[in-house]
């Protein structure tokens, strides 16, 4: 038999602006390498308390249900449907994309009756659209929203969406996976009853936790639940018995994960929640300007435009995936295309955690201006650079 040979892990660094993995703060990565203990270790213990603190002060919440839930941000948005969702209950969805559509989709398969509120993807669910939503059905046991759609580049208005649901007794819960740590978000002041997130976007982690936390009128609505939570792994009162004061064993916590994202929350407690904030409007701003300025057009409803990812539309004649290929091949940067029925029609630029620098701003333009060029597509030369350049300052 032929012996199998492999190859050394060799990864290359990437500049990551695509829609998530982010690059990661060199602290996170030294803490994945930092020695195991035994989950139930008083020293792990002492880690999960810390990481429970500091994401209620990343949540900005008082909630006491707050963890990180085992595997990636659809981990989260499952928990949230399975915990919440007993079959029959009818939900109202905000599906103006991709996400919104994983959504709808989960809560079927726990036995809701959806409501899917469509737009066209780009534009904001208009709180109208719940209004007419909540007023027609009888009784709506959950407002489902994502806050920052990365398949569409949209920041969904909660205000609104968060007192019509309080007005009509149903529970909101929101999808933070691309605004948790780089848009402004208060889960208590918001009055949000449920919100989950992923490690790999703004809070610069690998993939593989889902921030979660609840409220108590969420938790009072499990506690009436008439039937179990159909997924084991997921059922919120036994992770809450092994995340509180019980710590009765329900699965191994994935150790280096817990350490990767307590170090990258320590992160954002040393940048500050505002001041990390305000560096993404800006970067997201002067990335924005630079784009424009290349004559390209920006996909999301103007006033509702993510910081933390871009949506743009790729000029007639320009190869998609060609320059996706070359911005890779030759500048090492990784840009997202299009999901769903935008496939082909946008790129998604991601300026998130680590990945939201000046100095990425001023190269995926240089790179996209040479790119676009070789595509035979023509750009007043340095045109993107200097709008960007000039909204950062420089
Ligand atoms: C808004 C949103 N929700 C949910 C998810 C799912 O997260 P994951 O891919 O980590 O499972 C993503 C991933 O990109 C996302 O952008």
């Amino acid at each position: 038999m032929s012996e199998i040979t492999y190859q050394q892990l060799n990864p290359p660094q990437r500049i990551l602006l695509g829609p998530g993995p982010s690059n990661i703060h060199p602290r996170v990565q030294m803490a994945m390498l930092a020695p195991m203990v035994g989950h139930l270790d008083p020293y792990f213990i002492s880690i999960m308390e810390d990481t429970k603190e500091l994401l209620r002060k990343t949540f900005r919440t008082e909630n006491k249900l707050t963890f990180p839930v085992s595997g990636t941000g659809s981990a989260g948005m499952e928990a949230g449907f399975c915990n919440f969702v007993e079959p029959g209950d009818v939900v109202v969805i905000g599906a103006n994309g991709f996400f919104g559509d994983r959504m709808a989709e989960m809560a079927r398969r726990y036995g809701a009756k959806v409501v899917q509120l469509t737009t066209e993807w780009g534009r904001i669910i208009e709180p109208e659209a719940i209004e007419t939503a909540l007023k027609a059905e009888k009784k709506v046991k959950l407002v489902a929203l994502v806050h920052a759609e990365t398949s569409t580049g949209v920041l969904q208005p909660l205000e609104e969406a968060s007192k019509l649901a309080k007005q009509y007794e149903a529970l909101l819960l929101v999808d933070s996976v691309t605004s948790l740590g780089g848009h402004e978000l208060a889960v208590d002041d918001c009055g949000i009853d449920i919100c989950y997130s992923g490690t790999q976007k703004c809070l610069s982690c690998p993939p593989g936790l889902a921030p979660f936390t609840a409220n108590e009128a969420a938790l009072s609505v499990l506690e009436k639940r008439t039937g179990p939570v159909q997924s084991w792994y997921l059922d919120l009162s036994l992770l809450s018995n092994y995340w509180g004061s019980s710590r009765f064993y329900h699965h191994t916590a994935p150790i280096s994960m817990v350490y990767a994202l307590h170090e990258a929350l320590a992160v954002i407690r040393d940048e500050g929640l505002e001041a990390r904030i305000q560096r993404h409007l800006n970067h997201g701003a002067a990335l924005q300007a630079g784009l424009e300025a290349m004559g390209l057009p920006l996909h999301a409803q103007e006033g509702h435009r993510l910081s933390t990812l871009t949506s743009v539309g790729i000029p007639e004649g320009v190869d998609d995936v060609r320059v996706r290929q070359n911005l890779l091949n030759k500048w090492n940067i990784e840009i997202g295309g299009g999901l769903g029925e935008l496939k082909g029609r946008i790129w998604r630029i991601g300026l998130m955690g680590q990945s939201s620098t000046a100095e990425n701003v001023l190269i995926v333009l240089s790179a996209l201006e040479k790119q676009l060029a070789e595509e035979g597509y023509s750009i007043d030369p340095g045109a993107g650079v200097s709008a960007a350049a000039k909204g950062l300052g420089q």
